[in-house]
């Protein structure tokens, strides 16, 4: 976005933006100055910061795959997804599966206008805003409960989100009130910015903190077994929560960024 496409009506471009700065990241064109002066001092703190969010995108596609097709899942609710990019979730999942449906779930105006126009073509898929942090009203809007049947299995995936949920809106709670709405064979997938104390000694983690520190949302990265405490009441999906770009990697393909970076899992509602 620029001088000549000014932002909509309620939109602080002035403010670094979880959203846009993601957007910037992946390459894309729907960010301000203040979003993409946020990404560079990202970079800074962590050059490597532009693979990372590649291969969010790739273990996303996979998890994505994995449930489209080994899992035979035909639902599928996307919270904090994003703004629309080269290739989004219901494309994923209808690559596998044509019949698939989306809900992309998102609190962000942008991303809602953006998703409006791009993503929420025909029947089978919608964008919806909503606050992932109040499970109750987003999961009985009526454009969720037009397209999800939620008596049968659907998967909720958090994307690089919820470490944007601090514990004061305790995270995990929140995860379980959506697991407690799900059929069972149901499925939960997450990425998640890991704290890493012993394998920072520069701090990197510290510093990618203190940029967000001003932006629309701040960053809480949590422990392996906080990660993995997100999936209790599930079966976890081998290989279990681990490096993002060790979960089922496809053969031959080398990640974009440093080897452990996110972490991420699935797993299955018994
Ligand atoms: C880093 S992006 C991740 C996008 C996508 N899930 C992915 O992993 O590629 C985080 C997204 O979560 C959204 N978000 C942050 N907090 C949220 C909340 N409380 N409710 C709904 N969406 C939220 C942001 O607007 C942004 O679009």
């Amino acid at each position: 976005m620029t001088a000549q496409n000014p932002p909509p009506n309620g939109i602080d471009s002035s403010r670094p933006n979880v959203a846009r700065i993601y957007d910037y990241l992946l390459g894309g064109k729907d960010n301000f100055a203040a979003d993409r002066e946020a990404a560079r001092q990202l970079l800074l703190a962590s050059p490597d910061m532009a693979g990372i969010v590649r291969d969010n995108r790739s273990f996303i596609r996979r998890v994505i795959r994995y449930l489209a097709g080994e899992a035979g899942i035909r639902q599928f609710l996307d919270l904090g997804g994003g703004l629309p990019t080269q290739t989004n979730v219901h494309q994923m999942a209808q690559e596998v599966a044509p019949d698939a449906r989306v809900v992309y779930i998102d609190n962000d105006p942008v991303v809602w206008s953006h998703g409006q126009a791009l993503l929420a073509h025909g029947t089978q898929v919608a964008m919806v805003r909503a606050d992932l942090r109040e499970p109750a009203a987003a999961l009985c809007h009526p454009e969720v409960l037009g397209l999800l049947d939620f008596a049968r299995p659907v998967a909720v995936v958090f994307a690089s989100v919820l470490h944007f949920v601090a514990d004061e809106e305790d995270p995990h709670r929140i995860v379980a009130e959506y697991r407690d709405h799900l059929a069972p064979g149901s499925y939960l997938a997450i990425s998640h910015g890991p704290a890493s104390a012993e394998n920072d000694p520069g701090d990197v983690t510290g510093q990618v903190t203190s940029v967000f520190r001003q932006a629309s949302a701040q960053l809480h990265v949590r422990s392996e077994p906080q990660i993995r405490r997100f999936f209790d009441g599930f079966e976890l999906v081998e290989p279990g929560v681990v490096w993002i770009n060790e979960w089922r990697p496809d053969p031959g393909i080398p990640s974009a960024g440093q080897p452990r970076s996110l972490m991420g899992g699935a797993g299955r509602k018994p």
